[in-house]
């Protein structure tokens, strides 16, 4: 048993928790929309063909913003293909997924799911195959009220209102050679710099991704994003990170070090944005716009479930569907800590992705929706995490990984509300054999008690929730707490994730 201390103090604040930074992202992937989101024929289905059970789960797992169509699909995608009638939409292929889409569900139903879960959408523009006329005709379409051939169109469509979509990106991971239309720096912050200018000349109001890194292991990464903000700085608001985790040749210590390696993913870019602020003596600051993350088995899928040959595009075939484990959810909820310590200059993100593909909410066709271990450490964390943010003082043991070298056995953050004196905890020990007991200052809370703590662990680290048990890993209150005297005192068993929240 090894021993931990930390000091919460709600004067220390990193920054405000945006409520942003627990966004989703639904891309038309594999059985994520069709078959996911959407079956008509689904016993639960409304009259549009939306699965209610997964609205419910959905809107437990607490998603604010939503990022749609893609991810690498919204590179090949013609927007004006998934409105009007749905009878005359075309199907077409999707070279990145390498399957047929039949444009079924398209910008107007996808905003009435939305409506349906509570959420607001974050729309990604093509910058792959298109360029800056498509980006503006379809923010046209979506946010002008009316008056002009683009908005009466969508109101003939059946849409009164403009959608009002705040958030767009400028096109995804332009970086990546997987990527269609892929380009240079050099090319993409010039192209992102015109498009940004455009878009705004029709609407100042909107906010505006530029592609950062799709990994901090690009071989470009750095020099991306001083090149793109070279060229881009003024006209947007944030720059993208992405980055996905997975236990490699049964490396379990490493592995639960990921959230290491995006503290310094983040760190590094903040340091670059920052730079060119420094150079270009600007005044604004560009935020983070953490908009793909997640534990992802990518090696499974590029080695085992691609899809291949020029007769072969399923709709909606099985896709990145991984089966999450208990320490799958352990680095996954160590991932929300590292968000939230940087509260400060990620300002929003989003979990990639939400149904099926890479999901914390899986379903079965005709059966049932369920939580994958994933699902747990998000919906509490989106529902605690209220406030500031607090930088803690934090005294734990270390240990060794092949990855990153010497790491922090525990990690933490903890968040303050101060209009309902709420505060929370989020820990993870990350040790594949020992508890940890961490004691608490929490003297300058005054006088709190304990309202909720959930913690997951399991005696198998890979247990899993699926189809045939869908219940067998969920969390369960922590007995250990203990407070006194400003002090608290509880035990972390080995590969966990805890939440306390105190008031
Ligand atoms: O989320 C899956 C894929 O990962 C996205 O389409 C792409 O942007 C990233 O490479």
């Amino acid at each position: 048993m090894s021993d931990a201390r930390l000091t919460i103090d709600p004067h220390f604040t990193v920054g405000t928790v945006q409520r942003n930074l627990f966004g989703g992202f639904v891309e038309h992937l594999g059985r994520h929309v069709y078959d996911g989101i959407h079956e008509p024929a689904h016993p639960t289905a409304d009259a549009e063909g939306f699965r209610q059970d997964v609205v419910e789960l959905v809107k437990e797992l607490g998603v604010s913003t939503i990022r749609y169509p893609g991810g690498n699909f919204v590179s090949g995608f013609k927007w004006e293909d998934s409105v009007g009638p749905r009878e005359s939409r075309p199907r077409r292929l999707d070279l990145a997924w390498h399957s047929t889409e039949t444009n079924e569900v398209g910008l107007h139903e996808f905003s009435s799911w939305l409506d349906k879960v509570g959420s607001e959408l974050m729309l990604a523009v093509n910058l792959g195959t298109r360029g800056t006329a498509e980006a503006l005709e379809l923010l046209e379409y979506a946010n002008l009220p009316g008056g002009t051939a683009l908005s009466q169109q969508r109101i003939d469509n059946g849409r009164t209102d403009a959608f009002g979509v705040k958030i767009w990106c400028l096109g995804n991971e332009m970086d990546g050679p997987w990527q269609l239309g892929h380009r240079s720096a050099d090319d993409y912050g010039k192209l992102a710099s015109r498009t940004a200018k455009a878009m705004r000349q029709l609407d100042p109001s909107i906010e505006l991704v530029v592609c950062g890194s799709s990994s901090a292991h690009m071989p470009t990464f750095g020099e991306w994003e001083r090149v793109v903000l070279t060229h881009a700085y003024d006209d947007v608001d944030y720059i993208s990170c992405h980055a996905y985790y997975e236990e490699r040749d049964g490396d379990l210590g490493s592995f639960l070090a990921s959230a290491v390696d995006m503290d310094g993913f983040i760190e590094t870019v903040v340091a670059t944005a920052d730079h060119v602020k420094a150079v270009r003596g600007s005044s604004k600051t560009v935020n983070i716009s953490f908009d793909e993350w997640n534990v992802w088995y990518l090696s499974r899928f590029e080695n085992v479930d691609k899809i291949q040959g020029l007769d072969n595009w399923p709709v909606a075939p099985r896709l990145l569907e991984d089966v999450y484990s208990v320490a799958d959810a352990v680095v996954f909820g160590n991932l929300l800590i590292s968000l939230l310590k940087h509260a400060d200059r990620v300002t929003s993100a989003s979990l990639a992705q939400l149904v099926n593909v890479i999901a914390p909410i899986m379903t079965e066709p005709g059966g049932i929706a369920w939580r994958q271990t994933t699902f747990f450490p998000f919906s509490i964390t989106s529902r605690l995490a209220q406030g500031d943010a607090l930088a803690l003082k934090l005294e734990v043991p270390t240990y060794e990984t092949k990855a990153y070298g010497t790491v922090p056995l525990v990690d933490a953050v903890a968040t303050h509300d101060a209009a309902t004196g709420r505060s929370a905890v989020f820990l993870v020990n990350r040790s594949v054999s020992e508890p940890v007991t961490l004691t608490v200052d929490i003297a300058s809370l005054g006088e709190v008690s304990l309202l909720e703590s959930h913690t997951l662990s399991d005696d198998d680290v890979y247990a899993k929730n699926t189809l045939a048990d869908p219940e067998r890993v969920a969390p369960r209150a922590n007995d250990s707490v203990r407070i006194e005297g400003g002090s608290l005192t509880v035990t972390l068993p080995p590969v966990s994730w805890t939440a306390l929240s105190l008031g």
